[in-house]
């Protein structure tokens, strides 16, 4: 067990029975280096000072924490909104690529590679390669191009590649094995970009400990703690690095995934990307193609430490469909005048839910993280209204 809620992983990046580095051998050494600057830069007052100045300046960090007062209302919980929608670039995405951005150049790597599902972490990844003076190449399911069409031309705008994927269900699950598989042969002078708390150790934890930040600043803001702490899990992300900052204290935490992608709702142990985790899988252990509205938890699995908190019990993971999402976009829209990311939004749905079944009895308080904002959306989101 890690001696501390959240802390460092045991060694070779377990959680529990989760984590590790399953990679073919080229791979293997990439990881051992990433690992070996990642320690060094995360102990380095400097590199430090330089992430924060960057999320500050370029990221516009931190982002408020807004009481949602019209929609706390008609709920009859008190919920504040962590709003990493108003993070440059629109997402909490940014977060973790401006910390490997920054660790690509301490490694002297002149590339970055990255896998999108959304196109919200491609963005963030083309956004700090252009910073740094970086070059980008991005892989994305074909079916993902379609319908997060404005991120695409975004991504472009920026001067990364956009790697169509045709595999498979041409979505994030596809796009990360052919990212994977691209790096493999440019380990040299690229570094990937991992965009969620998933693959091989170091990722899962230092991804996590770049997306720290959310919940050190929501915890601050708070000056308290909540009942409730919910975030989205398509990989995890920025569910892992909200829980981070309320992992010692009572508060509860919720996962929220989708229902066509709940990895750790209803996953078996296994190894895809790297590492040993929860992923869907038939009665053979084939992994079972996902199915969301979101692009961004259109993800048959979970990173491996929610896994390890949903074994241990102090997470919970539950589920929320499709329509739940969509109906929770608007409501957010008309009482507070935010259209959110359908991956935030299915948080939002849950929160809804319980709300009003009673299991966030009446004048609890809430805090969820917004993941991001939901103008990637508006093609699917017309055909709702
Ligand atoms: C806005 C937004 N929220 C959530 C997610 C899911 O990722 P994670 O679970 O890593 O936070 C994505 C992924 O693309 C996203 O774009």
């Amino acid at each position: 067990m890690q001696d501390v809620m959240m802390g460092e992983p045991q060694a070779r990046g377990r959680f529990g029975e989760y984590g590790g580095r399953y990679a073919p051998e080229s791979l293997v050494e990439a990881c051992r280096q990433v690992e070996e600057t990642f320690r060094e830069a995360w102990a380095d007052p400097g590199f430090r000072a330089e992430l924060a100045r960057l999320l500050a300046l370029h990221a516009g960090r931190p982002t408020p924490l807004t009481p949602a007062l019209r929609l706390s209302e008609e709920l009859g919980v008190r919920l504040y909104l962590k709003r990493e929608d108003l993070a440059h670039t629109g997402s909490h995405k940014i977060n973790n690529v401006l910390g490997q951005a920054l660790l690509a150049t301490r490694m002297g790597r002149r590339r970055l590679i990255a896998e999108t599902g959304a196109g919200q972490h491609g963005v963030a990844t083309a956004t700090a390669a252009a910073l740094l003076g970086l070059e980008a190449t991005v892989f994305m399911g074909e079916r993902d191009i379609e319908r997060q069409a404005l991120n695409v031309v975004r991504m472009r705008l920026l001067g990364a590649e956009v790697v169509p994927v045709t595999t498979g269900s041409r979505t994030l699950k596809d796009a990360t094995s052919e990212a994977m598989r691209h790096w493999v042969s440019a380990t040299a002078d690229s570094h990937y970009c991992v965009g969620s708390v998933i693959g091989p150790d170091p990722y899962p934890w230092m991804v996590r400990e770049f997306q720290r930040v959310i919940g050190d600043e929501a915890r601050e803001q708070y000056s308290g703690v909540p009942d409730h702490v919910v975030a989205c899990v398509g990989g995890g992300s920025n569910a892992a690095g909200t829980f981070a900052g309320f992992a010692d204290t009572p508060a509860r935490l919720v996962g929220v995934e989708a229902e066509g992608g709940a990895g750790a709702a209803r996953g078996r142990p296994g190894v895809l990307h790297g590492c040993r985790s929860l992923f869907l899988q038939d009665d053979d252990g084939q992994i079972v193609e996902a199915h969301s509205i979101a692009a961004g938890l259109d993800y048959p699995g979970v990173g491996p430490e929610h896994a390890h908190l949903r074994d241990l019990g102090r997470a919970r993971y539950v589920t929320v469909t499709d329509d739940e999402a969509a109906r929770a976009v608007v409501q957010l829209a008309r009482t507070e005048g935010i259209v959110p990311a359908l991956e935030s939004a299915h948080a939002l749905a849950w929160v809804i839910r319980a709300a009003r079944d009673g299991e966030l009895p009446a004048g609890s308080t809430v805090l969820m993280t917004l993941s991001g904002r939901g103008d990637k959306d508006v093609s699917t989101l017309k055909e709702l209204l």
